[in-house]
């Protein structure tokens, strides 16, 4: 029996994850955070202090890092059994990811690790590439973006409502720079892939993106 998957890309902050999660929750299906995949290999690399110029390096850390995902109500990620979720969400973390996520045989080791999250009853896969890339046949596919502007907005609310210090006119900096790096970077760069559905979100509340992604399903 084929597996559905219905693929979410676009930029940092545009609500994918919490458009993802609620549509996993609704259909019962499971859920691929693949920004949280990258951010793991940063934790680990800057841990070790890997210098972000040796892609051999980190190449190596993909390979041999143990991550595990507990993906009930709340994400929990474990790397080498240490649980770094609380670290996750750092723009740090955030920035570094993005760095090493340009290089072509990082995405390579970390192809397969994405893949096997597709298992029944279906996949909701969040992303940059997941509907061009890593789920190119992938039924349903949307695209969910919104301006930098409320992006930034987003993200400041989140992170100060985590108890993190946030700077907004960085916060915009930050995610105007990681916007030209995920789309003008050569391998799988941030694209709308064919057929997807095209929302942005920066006037329409959570819960009408919601409808319209579940609509799209039904
Ligand atoms: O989505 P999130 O902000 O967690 O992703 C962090 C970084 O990981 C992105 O800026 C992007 O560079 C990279 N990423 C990617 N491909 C994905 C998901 C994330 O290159 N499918």
């Amino acid at each position: 029996m084929a597996i559905p998957v219905l693929t979410i890309d676009g930029p940092s902050g545009a609500g994918k994850g919490t458009v993802s999660r609620a549509v996993a929750k609704k259909l019962g299906w499971n859920y691929l955070d693949s920004g949280s995949i990258y951010r793991s290999l940063a934790i680990a690399v800057l841990k070790q202090g890997v210098d972000l110029a040796d892609e051999s390096a980190i190449v190596s850390v993909a390979q041999t890092m143990a991550l595990e995902f507990d993906c009930h109500d709340e994400l929990v990620v474990r790397l080498d059994g240490v649980d770094i979720t609380a670290k996750l969400g750092l723009e740090s973390t955030g920035s570094t990811a993005s760095i090493i996520a340009a290089l072509p045989e990082v995405r390579r080791v970390l192809l397969q690790k994405q893949q096997d999250f597709k298992q029944l009853p279906g996949l909701v896969a969040d992303g940059r590439d997941m509907g061009t890339v890593v789920f190119p046949d992938a039924k349903n596919k949307v695209f969910l973006t919104a301006s930098a502007a409320e992006r930034a907005k987003r993200r400041y609310k989140q992170l100060i409502e985590k108890g993190n210090d946030a700077n907004l006119p960085r916060i915009t900096t930050e995610i105007e720079e990681r916007d030209r790096r995920d789309s003008e970077r050569k391998n799988a760069p941030l694209a709308v892939a064919g057929g997807a559905l095209y929302i942005d979100s920066s006037e329409m509340t959570l819960d009408a993106v919601i409808e319209e992604v579940l609509n799209l399903i039904r």
